[in-house]
């Protein structure tokens, strides 16, 4: 009997394992070979046109894969319910949906109904780290489509004034730890922010600081005159590093010399595991991209949905 019970608990456990883990190198190999060709060709095609292309598409993939898995939910303008991800707060700088709609149609194209939006967006991550000079990677694919986005659940998302027990526990609940968080908040080599998202940092910081003592004192000087107090009226962004379409190493620099612009991007500071890691992605290029790689395998692996959207911006 209790043989028969543990036999049928490991049954259990096998078989959720591997629908956690159904995802596969070769996945489309006989249904549709040249997925991954047509789909860097689209991005690619955005990006000559578009060097912000790059920041754009990771921070969605990001975006997607916190929010219910990655399931495409975030490409969704309507799922026949109520407001979508799409309008939920933080979407500032969620944009360049176009190119996943580009990607989509041309894959579509060669090969209708088989290959998901949740798909075509993670390897849309990848080929943008590639196309922003950074290292690549095989994308493990067979993701699912999600028919459910709520405004509300972004939310949900890490927000730029967390402190480091805050974004340990966000990204422990989707399966990912400290190094995770050290080396995926590396996507931040990419693209810009906005006042809004810093501002927390430069006036009224706590009851005894005006400027966050842990940011250079010229750079906050720096940003003031960028951002002004009391001016929420949205800039074009401060770029996250002075190589913003580069995806270099820099930002964890920028770290150590706290001229980084989000608590959350300081915070990896305040604890000696996370420390150590900054300095040594500030000092080898080759140790971030490593582990940049295992971690983004590991996110883009979070699965949810049940279907292959035809159009990613609506449920079958
Ligand atoms: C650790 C928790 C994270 C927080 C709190 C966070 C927060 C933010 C914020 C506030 C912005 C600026 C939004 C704006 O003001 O417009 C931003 C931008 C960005 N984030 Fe993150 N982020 C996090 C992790 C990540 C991860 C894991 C990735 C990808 C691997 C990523 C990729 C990006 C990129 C590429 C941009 C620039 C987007 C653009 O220029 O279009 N972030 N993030
Ligand atoms: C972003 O969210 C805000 C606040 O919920 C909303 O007013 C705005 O329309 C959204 N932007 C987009 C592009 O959906
Ligand atoms: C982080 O922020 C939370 C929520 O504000 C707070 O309870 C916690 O004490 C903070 N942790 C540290 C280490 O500052």
């Amino acid at each position: 009997m209790a043989t028969g019970i543990a036999f049928f608990v490991a049954l259990l456990l096998w078989s959720t394992f591997r629908l956690g883990y159904a995802l596969s190198l070769n996945y489309y190999e006989q249904t549709c070979p040249d997925a991954e060709f047509i789909i860097s060709k689209a991005v690619k095609e955005a990006f000559m046109n578009d060097k912000t292309v790059p920041a754009a598409i990771l921070r969605m993939h990001f975006h997607d894969c916190f929010i219910r898995g990655c399931d495409a939910s975030v490409l969704l303008d309507t799922d026949g319910g109520g407001k979508v991800e799409k309008s939920g707060f933080p979407n500032l700088s969620l944009h360049a949906f176009y190119v996943i709609d580009n990607a989509k149609k041309a894959v579509e194209a060669a090969c209708p109904g088989v290959v998901s939006c949740a798909d075509v967006l993670a390897l849309a991550a990848r080929d943008a780290v590639v196309l922003a000079g950074g290292p690549t990677w095989d994308v493990p694919k067979g993701r699912q489509d999600g028919r459910t986005s709520v405004a509300s659940e972004t939310l949900q998302l890490p927000a730029p004034t967390f402190n480091l027990s805050q974004l340990q526990q966000s990204f422990a609940q989707r399966g990912l730890n400290l190094g995770d968080l050290v080396a995926l908040s590396g996507g931040h080599t990419l693209g810009v922010s906005h006042c809004s998202s810093f501002q927390n940092r430069l006036y009224n910081f706590d009851a005894t600081h005006d400027t966050d003592p842990s940011m250079n004192p010229a750079f906050a000087a720096s940003l003031k005159k960028v951002c002004p107090a009391h001016n929420n009226a949205q800039n074009g962004g401060v770029n996250m590093d002075p190589s913003p379409t580069s995806f270099d190493n820099t930002y964890y620099k920028l770290i150590v010399q706290r001229k980084c612009l989000l608590s959350s991007d300081q915070a990896l500071l305040t604890a000696p595991s996370t420390k150590s890691l900054v300095y040594k992605f500030a000092t080898s290029k080759e140790a971030f991209y490593e582990a940049f790689i295992k971690s983004m395998i590991k996110m883009s692996s979070l699965t949810g949905g049940q279907e292959v959207r035809k159009n990613c911006r609506k449920v079958n």
